[in-house]
């Protein structure tokens, strides 16, 4: 079995932190959502890995490499346009052979791995399998349409009343079956190959589609407010370790990893939280679910619920909560007074906040 991870893709709903880098290296708890995926590639036992990639090509080679590290074998295929995921699927024939896949969207985050339903893939042989999900939105999402017995009936990209809440996850399996689907369709209407239109068509001439409903956490990481979401479920997780320099004034409670090279100085930080290599955080005050990337200064300020990436500064800011800050971003006061802050800033922003 091999692997076609999708990090490709316009990312619109992530801007403006798209408009400088790729979504799916935006690190949770300081590790870029994207290797999540392809560590639970590894972990199915799956080697033969293709990476879509399309303006943000660079960014992706540069951070993933050949996929040694990984334990993987990585080739990347060039998207010249985000033209759906069946376009991708359309552009890998030759990488893909006659071979089952499994296709992984790169900013999909699935607690558990894939083991399970790559194990289930493996005995039944069917022509797709699909994973689905139960969620209260079920119109941001492709929706499967199941009988009594849970066979699959109908499935309908994002529509405006669907008819179950059962959601596809970002995680398909596929037989070479898919490669005529994926030729047959046409684009929909938002002008993109739909992957949902490829299975559907499989669907309709009695191919064998089968789904697993999986009842673990599941995040497509489209926006802030599910990145943090994914940011919090994974530092729930994490274990105490103190590298970093830590003075005798500050106070560190609770499941916090605070990397060698920080440096905490007269400061309060309040797990599950991970402070960056090279950080400094003076006077302030850094909350649960937090993660800070290497070489942040955060002054006087504080922080929860937030992620914040490389290089970027904090200078007296009470309080941010729920934000996601790019690069390099610097924040520091204005002269009023406001309780909260919610920021989604790009890569090299420049802010001042009444504080
Ligand atoms: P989406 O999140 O559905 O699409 P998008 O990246 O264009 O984002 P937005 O809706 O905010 O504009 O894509 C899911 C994953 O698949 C994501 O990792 C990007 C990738 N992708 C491709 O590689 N090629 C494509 O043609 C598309 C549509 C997505």
């Amino acid at each position: 079995m091999k692997a076609l991870v999708l990090s490709g893709g316009a990312g619109t709903r992530l801007r403006p932190i798209t408009h400088t880098s790729a979504k799916q290296l935006v690190p949770v708890a300081n590790k870029p959502i994207l290797f999540y995926g392809l560590e639970a590639i590894a972990d199915a036992g799956i080697t033969e890995v293709a990476i879509v990639v399309g303006d943000t090509e660079n960014e992706i080679r540069q951070a993933v490499g050949d996929g040694s590290a990984f334990g993987l074998d990585i080739t990347y295929i060039r998207q010249d346009a985000p033209l759906g995921l069946a376009h991708a699927v359309l552009i890998a024939r030759e990488f893909l052979g006659d071979d089952d896949f499994v296709m992984f969207l790169g900013d999909n985050f699935v607690f558990g791995g894939i083991n399970d339903p790559v194990d289930q893939f493996h005995k039944e042989r069917p022509d797709a399998q699909l994973l689905l999900t139960r969620v209260p939105d079920p119109s941001a999402f492709g929706v499967a349409e199941l009988d009594d017995q849970g066979r699959l009936l109908r499935l309908e990209e994002k529509p405006r009343e669907p008819r179950s809440d059962l959601a596809l996850v970002g995680v398909y399996l596929f037989g070479p079956a898919i490669h005529e689907a994926v030729r047959a369709i046409e684009p929909s209407a938002r002008g993109e190959l739909e992957i949902t239109d490829a299975v559907q068509w499989l669907l309709e001439r009695d191919r064998d589609v089968r789904t697993t409903i999986i009842t673990g956490y599941w995040k497509d990481t489209g926006n802030a407010a599910d990145i943090l979401d994914v940011n919090r479920r994974l530092l729930d997780l994490l274990d105490r370790r103190v590298d970093g320099d830590v003075d005798e004034a500050s106070e560190i409670v609770g499941r916090v990893r605070i990397e060698a090279g920080a440096t905490i100085r007269r400061s309060r930080i309040v797990g599950p939280a991970i402070i960056g290599p090279g950080t400094v955080v003076e006077d302030s005050y850094i909350g649960p679910s937090t993660s800070i990337a290497e070489n942040c200064e955060i002054r006087n300020s504080e922080i929860e619920f937030s992620i914040i990436l490389r290089e970027s500064g904090f200078d007296s800011i009470r309080r941010v909560e729920g934000s996601l800050v790019g690069r390099n971003v610097r924040v520091s006061m204005a002269p009023r007074l406001p309780a909260t802050h919610r920021l989604v800033i790009g890569d090299h922003g420049q802010v001042q906040i009444s504080s």
